[in-house]
């Protein structure tokens, strides 16, 4: 299950979750979404664990999908990145995310499934799918709206642009903001440590609650955002927008 890409393990109740592929700035390929499935579902499954931390180890989040991955990989209803996304948005345990540097594409979309995001002053986040020839993933297209409001959402999708993590924190998208990258792991730690004083039962449970209520709703969305990422998959204006990248 650990690989030298992504590793977990469990520190007392939280399971700690790293993406380690600093040199190409945590882009996730196709093997690392199976990864982060197999240390989700084991997390979800070991009753000494309470809370799932998920971060990075290094000073980014991370630079979203691998642009290589998505035109050597083909992507269906089977992809790994698919099978990542339901889980991420079916834990029923919570979910405390510590983030910094780069949190592009899904690096951002992946947040809105956290339950407390943590983010260092010098994160850059942003949903760049438009400037790709891509459209929204992972329910961002509905849970944005919801968390965020419709101008934000609006904004930050079809302009694809960059925004500091002073504006996701006013904006709803994160719960605190952290000078540096250690002291985001430390808050986000302290913060799952301190959810672990809580029994199971009413962290699950309350979770349950904030969710419940359109959890069928996001995986509908979901579904409808991945034939559509499909289709735009294997348009020219993509493939040229990532060769364009690969290449500079
Ligand atoms: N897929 C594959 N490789 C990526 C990557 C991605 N999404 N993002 C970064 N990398 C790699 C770069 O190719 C580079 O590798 P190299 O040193 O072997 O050439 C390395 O990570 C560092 O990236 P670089 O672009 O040199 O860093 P930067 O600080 O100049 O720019 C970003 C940082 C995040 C702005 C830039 O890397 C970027 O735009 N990445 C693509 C983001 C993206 O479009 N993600 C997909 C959204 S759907």
């Amino acid at each position: 299950m650990n690989t030298t890409e992504v590793f977990g393990e469990a520190v007392d109740a939280v399971y700690e979750i790293k993406i380690s592929r600093g040199d190409k700035m945590n882009a996730l390929t196709d093997a690392m979404y199976g990864s982060l499935v197999e240390h989700f579902l084991f997390a979800e499954a070991n009753s000494e664990v309470k809370v799932i931390y998920l971060r990075s180890d290094n000073a980014h989040f991370s630079a979203g999908n691998d642009l290589a991955d998505f035109l050597e990989n083909e992507f269906n209803v089977d992809s790994n990145v698919i099978n990542f996304l339901r889980t991420l948005a079916g834990l029923k345990k919570p979910l405390v995310c510590a983030i910094g540097g780069a949190a592009v594409g899904i690096g951002t979309t992946l947040l809105l499934h956290c339950d407390l995001v943590y983010a260092s002053l010098d994160t850059k986040f942003s949903m760049p799918f438009i400037k790709l020839g891509l459209t929204p993933e992972g329910g961002s297209s509905l849970l944005l709206r919801q968390r965020c409001g419709t101008a934000k959402a609006n904004d930050w999708l079809l302009t694809g642009r960059t925004f500091l993590a002073e504006e996701a924190l006013s904006a709803g998208l994160v719960n605190g903001l952290c000078d540096d990258t250690e002291s985001t792991w430390n808050e986000a730690r302290n913060t799952a440590k301190q959810l672990t004083k809580k029994s199971s039962r009413v962290l699950n449970e309350t979770k349950a609650l904030l969710k419940s209520e359109h959890i069928d709703e996001v995986i509908r969305i979901m579904g409808k955002e991945a034939k559509v990422f499909a289709e735009s998959l294997e348009t020219e204006e993509a493939k040229a927008a990532f060769k364009a990248f690969l290449k500079r």
